[in-house]
């Protein structure tokens, strides 16, 4: 199952490398004379990705129910592909623009779908890692494309851009076609009623392939449940997202839209974009050790997030928030600090001169000060990678009830996507004006962002998403750790049916209970058609005894 999330998670690698490798290419000489002919086209060159990505996740949420989830990252990689190959045969501005689209639609995409799916694949106690995977490869991404633009600054004509816009296509093929191979989200499966398959993967992804093995058949059981219970009594409608009602879901969505906004307002895509300039600011010279001091940027977003790949599933995700919050905002102070005792306030905008022959070893003759500033954007960077990084698209993709799961999380993902755009454009304006000022700003907002998380945020951490689902309807608590067991799980919706549909449903002769006892059985039957040894002694009772080695 890693694999299969780490093979996914090559969606996120395409993410990153889309998002990184313009920065370099905007500063190569051939680039600049084809496409850049004044601000204007340099702004929408950087910012139509992000407007693509905005409506890509948006549509992404009914198309993933639709056709599912991994249909859909086929899609996604095949749009994937043309926008790189228009980009690398661009011409001229508008062509290039019309690729960038075209690529920021398939990032939106990507970017929900990836830890869609792993989070409907994964068992509870590695979602979280599984999910992490994803950020993982959205920073080897974006380190990639920063190595490679360093490499090809200095070639000659069209292939120093070419050769880094094109390059991503081997990663793209790879994911177009391995995903053929890769199995349906179970849960998915469930909602369009195909049980047997459900099952069947449920049992290839817990590894031994038997659909008699007690732990499948609770995990089979424990969802099935859920979406008998959501087909039942609740609306399937793209509205349900925004009520209120017993399932608290409005709740989850403005927590859902709050934990990606706030993940771009720590002010990450200022050191992703920008940090070129901000090292040219704080005394660093030359267009090739910026870009060097970039690329080192880049590579601590890939290290500082290999811990929480290890650990997420024990810290839990609001310690790591808020610890992550804190410390960013640390660094952030600090920075505004030094900038403001010892920094230049002349040199803020992008528009970085090429220079001949400075190269990385430039940045050894540099100020105190300026090692000061490199050091804690690097270590912000890192206490970014570590925790908002990661969690920020690990927590939505928990939140929310399996028949709106994939259409809340194309509008979450859509808010990142908007405060992503809005932060790239503000970026410049704010670093040339107010200077120092931007980084207390970004202090200020991950201050607040740590107390919201305290006082708002329900933990997550070891529950399935059904008993989170459970969670928000009230019917669980959240720090109670006898909640891990369908059986709670059941017990748990039954007292949901009774209290809060009884009236409604009071006359109707098919009970919950009977309608899971149905579905059950028809999976029975299905398998024996099949001729498949289908033991079902643990469902025979809807929900299975408690045992200490559940999962
Ligand atoms: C964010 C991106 C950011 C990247 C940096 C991702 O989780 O969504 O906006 O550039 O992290 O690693």
């Amino acid at each position: 199952m890693l694999n299969i999330s780490s093979f996914a998670a090559i969606g996120g690698f395409l993410f990153g490398y889309d998002v990184g490798v313009l920065s370099g290419c905007l500063l190569m000489e051939d680039f600049q004379n084809r496409f850049i002919n004044d601000q204007i086209s340099k702004t929408l060159l950087v910012s139509v990705l992000m407007a693509g990505a905005f409506v890509g996740a948006l549509y992404s949420g009914p198309l993933a129910d639709y056709i599912g989830r991994k249909r859909s990252i086929i899609i996604g990689t095949a749009v994937n592909i043309l926008g790189s190959v228009i980009q690398t045969a661009a011409t001229d501005t508008s062509m290039m623009i019309v690729g960038r689209v075209i690529g920021g639609l398939s990032i939106g995409q990507l970017s929900m779908l990836v830890p869609l799916y792993q989070s409907e694949i994964a068992p509870k106690e590695l979602r979280g890692r599984l999910i992490t995977m994803q950020q993982f490869a959205i920073t080897v991404g974006i380190a990639v494309s920063f190595w490679i633009d360093y490499g090809t600054i200095n070639w000659e004509g069209s292939s120093s851009w070419r050769f880094p816009m094109g390059i991503r296509l081997i990663p793209a093929f790879i994911l177009l076609f391995g995903m053929i191979f890769m199995p349906y989200s179970p849960r998915w499966l469930m909602a369009k009623g195909r049980d047997l398959e459900a099952l069947k993967t449920i049992a290839f992804l817990r590894g031994n392939g038997s659909l008699s093995d007690q732990t499948v058949q609770m995990v089979f059981t424990e969802i099935k449940q859920s979406v008998v219970f959501e087909q039942k009594y609740t609306s399937q409608t793209y509205w349900e997202i925004f009520r209120s009602g017993h399932e608290h879901n409005r709740r989850r969505i403005w927590l859902g839209i709050a934990v990606q906004i706030f993940q771009q307002l720590t002010g990450i895509n200022v050191a992703v974009y920008y940090a070129a300039d901000i090292f040219q600011s704080a005394g660093v010279s030359g267009t090739t050790a910026a870009l060097f001091a970039n690329g080192v940027d880049g590579m601590v977003n890939v290290i500082a997030t290999i811990p929480t790949i290890f650990f997420i599933d024990k810290w839990g995700r609001r310690p790591t928030l808020i610890s992550g919050a804190i410390s960013c905002s640390a660094c952030m102070l600090i920075l505004a600090i030094v900038l403001a005792t010892h920094g230049l306030t002349d040199g803020t905008t992008n528009d970085i001169p090429i220079q001949e022959g400075t190269g990385s070893l430039s940045l050894l003759f540099t100020r105190n000060s300026t090692v000061v500033v490199m050091v804690f954007l690097y270590l912000f960077v890192a206490c970014y990678a570590y925790s908002w990084g990661p969690v920020g698209w690990i927590y939505p993709a928990e939140l929310y009830p399996q028949r709106l799961r994939a259409k809340a999380l194309g509008i979450t993902t859509a808010a990142n996507w908007l405060f992503n755009f809005a932060i790239s454009q503000l970026a410049p304006p704010m670093l040339s004006g107010i200077h120092w000022g931007t980084y207390l700003v970004f202090s200020i907002f991950c201050g607040l962002m740590a107390l919201m998380v305290y006082l708002e945020f329900p933990e997550t951490k070891g529950k399935s998403l059904e008993e989170i689902d459970l969670i928000f309807s009230g019917q669980l608590k959240d720090d109670d750790l006898g909640v891990h067991h369908p059986a709670t799980a059941a017990a748990a919706l039954a007292q949901l049916e009774r209290m809060k549909f009884s009236e409604k449903y009071s006359n109707r002769e098919t009970s919950f209970g009977n309608a899971i006892e149905g579905a059950l059985k028809r999976v029975a039957d299905e398998g024996a058609v099949n001729n498949e040894e289908l033991e079902l002694t643990p469902l025979k009772n809807n929900v299975p005894s408690p045992s200490p080695s559940t999962t």
